[in-house]
């Protein structure tokens, strides 16, 4: 049985820059997947050919009924030489915009996704603690695309970002930089002092990357520091913001003796994740709590080349966010990841996350089943 949709909460789909536009080619990540022994296992090269065909994908984002649809600015594009402000790239963010709100479709823009330019790595990227004012200067920059977003994102998921900062600097440092998490916290809390004096009103926020914490016998003491550093630690920085944003897409395993990766006999996703279609419901729950936000599931979603899987991940994750409501959680928002195929970072395009497939080949648009069962849920929402 498939539960129905809420009907106040604003259902969408999410991408990322870098991960859908193709020819990044002036930013850290594009420098790292190059790099001599590098980890990526290919290059992002033209990725979906977004930066091109982002009007087939708003209009696709629409045909499915979607509320809204979360993408993000590419910083390298926008600033491409310290200082300097490509017009022409904010003029098609704000194209982007416009489209969205025309087509009927939310538009919520994240600021950083992992990317960075590459004049910033080579001056020591994150580690460097400027980072944090250049960053307030490409929000300034900016501010003319979010002049119609009512929800703005400013970083994504700081605990990757801090866990990769050194290896994404020109040359890559030795190890990460405690600081680096200083760095970043003080980077989005001038964002969104930025982002508020712009414009009351506006809803400000970052990501986060959450997991259901599953605990074995003799890990509890392992799992609940954890969980603390690499979560709660967060959650808890957040005062000021107006919500949070809930990354959510499978649990994380702890022993006595540390993370306990899947077992060979365990079904796994294309990303080599435990399949856990309710990760959300643990995940949300304990972000609205411990940071006292509303919370916005900004990514939850599954990679499978097994479509009904695909669509009982999102039937299951539903289902589960419907009955945080019940319970009273506020929860005011779920993005699919992703509306659509992408480069999903060190692993290539192997792992298919979209409602639509992009052939690899001719990057042709094809929605899948699941995404058109989604469209039909929306159709009928309570
Ligand atoms: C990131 C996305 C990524 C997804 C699946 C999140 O960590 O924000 O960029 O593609 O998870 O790995």
């Amino acid at each position: 049985m498939t539960s129905p949709i809420p009907g106040g909460l604003l259902i969408g789909a999410a991408t990322s820059a870098h991960q859908v536009e193709g020819g990044n080619c002036r930013n850290d990540v594009w420098a790292a997947e190059r790099a001599p022994g590098s980890p990526f296992l290919e290059p992002s090269g033209q990725a979906a050919d977004s930066w091109n065909r982002w009007e087939e994908d708003v209009r696709l984002a629409a045909a499915l009924g979607l509320d809204a649809y979360r993408f993000s600015l590419e910083w390298s594009r926008v600033e491409p030489s310290p200082g300097k402000l490509d017009k022409k790239a904010v003029g098609h963010y704000q194209r982007m915009v416009q489209a969205c709100r025309d087509a009927g479709v939310q538009p919520v823009v994240t600021l950083h996704h992992f990317t960075s330019p590459l004049w910033l790595a080579q001056q020591g990227g994150w580690t460097d603690p400027r980072a944090a004012g250049c960053f307030a200067r490409f929000v300034e920059m900016v501010l003319p695309v979010l002049d119609q977003v009512d929800l703005v994102l400013t970083i994504n998921e700081p605990t990757i970002l801090v866990e990769w900062s050194h290896r994404l600097t020109v040359p890559p440092q030795a190890g990460p930089d405690a600081r680096v998490r200083d760095t970043v916290l003080a980077a989005h809390r001038e964002a969104v002092d930025i982002l508020h004096g712009d414009r009351a009103g506006r809803q400000v926020g970052l990501t986060l990357a959450l997991h259901d914490w599953e605990v074995l016998p003799g890990g509890e003491q392992l799992a609940a520091q954890l969980q603390d550093e690499e979560e709660d630690w967060w959650l808890r920085s957040l005062a000021g913001d107006d919500v949070v944003g809930v990354q959510t897409y499978t649990c994380k395993t702890v022993g006595p003796h540390g993370v306990v990766p899947p077992g060979a006999d365990e079904p796994t996703t294309l990303t080599g994740w435990r399949v856990r279609p309710r990760a959300v419901a643990a995940t949300a729950r304990r972000a609205a709590a411990v940071s006292g936000l509303p919370v916005v599931v900004t990514e939850n979603g599954i990679a499978t080349d097994d479509d009904d899987l695909r669509w009982d991940y999102v039937r299951q994750a539903l289902a589960a966010v419907s009955e945080l409501l019940t319970d009273g959680v506020d929860v005011r928002g779920w993005f699919y990841w992703s509306l659509l195929d992408n480069f999903e970072w060190l692993q290539g395009y192997a792992p298919t996350f979209g409602l639509i497939e992009v052939d690899r080949r001719t990057l042709e648009r094809r929605v899948r089943p699941s995404g058109l069962r989604l469209a039909e849920l929306l159709r009928t929402r309570s």
